[in-house]
């Protein structure tokens, strides 16, 4: 089983193809099964490595009260140097792409391109902030299957798959109980990086769902606007998790970055 030892802990990772480094970083309370679909469809054209960060999936359990983006992005350089990469390709979803975007703060010569997939620069707003301790409450009185239940409803689209809703359920019926307590913590407390977008000097693409409730298109698409060169994506007929939704759109944009058929993006 691949196993990094990073920062005192094991983190399990899944490995396919050959080639440059692609590092894909799953979403909460997610694990690094969010990306099978794209260690398959990419292996053809990068070393796709897909991780469970620390606390996540087979990684070890979280030993911190608050699981800080920071942390998680100094564990994500770390797994790239236990790999004998310099740098990587970061495909990030939704927390991963908070994750994405504080490496990128604190090691961007680490990150070749950035791929952010349904996620946001700005910080909780304070309905937000009340909105994670109230799911905190709901999780230790109903357990996961409830909340399970309920997040299948309000992050998948319209019409969802039942081979989607089986892997979103699984994924986050296998989240540890400390695991949400600590990420909800640390996502409430991420700081606004909205002035980091201008700065951001690798290709970049940006994908959201066009029935993505939790991201609005509209605000993937201010996103996109903020990053210099950026290229924005829409998912048809998929909601805040394209890579098991729609993952042959998504690994067909992914193609079109890591081949740089699109020249006009690379500066
Ligand atoms: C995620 O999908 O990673 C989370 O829903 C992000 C969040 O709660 O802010």
């Amino acid at each position: 089983m691949p196993f990094a030892r990073v920062n005192g802990n094991m983190l399990f990772y899944r490995e396919a193809g050959e080639g440059p480094l692609a590092l894909f970083v799953h979403g909460f309370p997610l694990d690094h099964s969010l990306w099978l679909d794209q260690l398959k469809g990419l292996a053809h054209v990068r070393r796709c490595v897909a991780v469970d960060m620390r606390g996540f999936g087979r990684s070890d359990p979280v030993v911190d009260p608050v699981l800080t983006m920071e942390m998680l992005a100094d564990d994500l350089a770390g797994v790239i140097e236990a790999l004998g990469a310099d740098s990587a390709d970061i495909v990030s979803l939704s927390m991963g792409g908070y994750v994405a975007l504080a490496l990128y703060e604190l090691r961007p010569a680490i990150v070749r391109s950035l791929t952010l997939i349904d996620t946001r620069a700005v910080a909780d707003t304070t309905e937000g902030r009340a909105a994670r301790d109230a799911m905190a409450d709901r999780l230790l009185d109903n357990g996961r299957h409830a909340l399970a239940t309920e997040m299948i409803g309000g992050l998948l689209g319209r019409s969802p798959s039942q081979r989607a809703q089986a892997r979103l359920r699984s994924m986050i019926e296998g989240t540890r109980y400390e695991t949400f307590i600590a990420a909800l913590a640390g996502m409430k407390e991420r700081p606004d990086r909205s002035s980091l977008l201008a700065r951001i000097e690798v290709p970049t693409l940006v994908i959201g769902g066009d029935e993505d409730a939790l991201i609005t298109p509209e605000q993937t698409r201010e996103l996109a606007d903020a990053i210099p060169g950026a290229r924005t994506v829409m998912v048809s007929e998929a909601g805040h998790l394209p890579p098991i939704e729609q993952p042959d759109q998504v690994n067909q944009s992914l193609i079109e970055l890591f081949e740089g058929r699109k020249v006009v993006w690379w500066r």
